[in-house]
């Protein structure tokens, strides 16, 4: 199979998976329901859900499993998106190529659909296709990953930073937070959904998320200020003008790109110790360095 094929099959797997684990839009509050749907249904890169199958494939773990975890990476991914489009956070109209949730229903609605969200990462997570022990395990994970210590927390230092030079450390601190945990936990939780990886195994993954996780936002910080909002789904040159740290702020372009073709091949050598059998995880790096959008 190439990979786009295994791209083009795991989408439409986890396309499938977050249709079944949100709510219908025929049970009330219908407009919530639809609120939600239509923040997640349809649109994003699926970034953390592919980075969790690949992980999982790696340890055997079950398709339908990895759906499950997948649709619950990727309601907590969206939920933070809604809120970081919101007026009190990146005040963002765009999104995914369409309006954000508080711009085409209302702020009120938007703060719940993430909320509501939220908590449905937690349903999808404790399904019954789980075993309750790989359940709590990956609970905790989730949790950890999205909470204050990890994507909320990098959030937080992200808005306390506007119009403020960071150093390169607290830079690195904040993207590895707002965005490396909730993709370091996407590998997490694919890998422990299939047979318990040893010690060393889950430590070269951990390398290979940290370094995929920051050349995420590394990426995302020079898209921003290199491509169209038309290609992006989102509204371009929106850090420069909201005062926003970024690597392209504080290091400048090309160093931006030198240290993003540095962490892809960081990545490529952590996965050294599994062979070919880490080919996905490979070409995933490959992917989050070399992407357009
Ligand atoms: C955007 O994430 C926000 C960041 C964490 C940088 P993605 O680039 O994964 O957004 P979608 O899911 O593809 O829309
Ligand atoms: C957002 O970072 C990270 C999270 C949503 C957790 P950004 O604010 O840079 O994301 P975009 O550029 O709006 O997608
Ligand atoms: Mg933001
Ligand atoms: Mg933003
Ligand atoms: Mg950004």
């Amino acid at each position: 199979m190439t990979f786009e094929q295994w791209m083009r099959s795991v989408l439409d797997r986890v396309e499938g998976a977050l249709e079944q684990y949100l709510p219908a839009e025929s049970i009330e509050p219908a407009r919530l329901h639809e609120a939600m749907r239509y923040a997640v249904l349809g649109g994003g890169k699926r970034v953390r859900p592919l980075l969790c199958h690949a992980a999982g494939e790696l340890t055997g773990a079950k398709a339908e499993c990895l759906d499950a975890a997948s649709a619950a990476l990727e309601m907590i991914h969206v939920y933070s998106l809604v809120h970081d489009d919101m007026p009190c956070m990146d005040d963002d109209d765009l999104r995914r190529g369409k309006p954000t949730v508080h711009v085409q229903y209302d702020e009120a609605t938007a703060l719940l659909v993430g909320d509501a969200l939220q908590s449905q990462a937690f349903v999808a997570l404790t399904s019954d296709v789980l075993e309750p022990a790989k359940q709590a395990a990956l609970v905790r994970e989730l949790a950890l990953a999205s909470g204050s210590i990890g994507m909320a927390g990098g959030q937080a230092i992200d808005l306390a930073s506007v119009g403020h030079t960071l150093t390169r450390p607290q830079l690195e601190t904040m993207h590895r937070l707002k965005t490396g945990a909730l993709l370091r936990a996407a590998v997490r939780m694919g890998a422990l959904t299939g047979d318990t990886p040893d010690a060393s195994a889950l430590q070269a993954l951990d390398a290979y998320s940290a370094a995929v996780g920051l050349a995420f936002q590394v990426v995302d910080d020079i898209l921003d200020v290199t491509t169209d909002s038309a290609t992006l789904g989102k509204t371009a040159g929106k850090d420069a003008k909201d005062g926003k740290p970024t690597y392209v702020s504080i290091i400048g372009l090309d160093a931006s790109r030198a240290l993003a073709a540095q962490l892809r091949s960081d990545a490529h050598a952590a996965l050294a110790p599994f062979g070919a059998r880490a080919q996905r995880l490979a070409e995933l790096a490959d992917l989050v360095v070399n992407r357009v959008s």
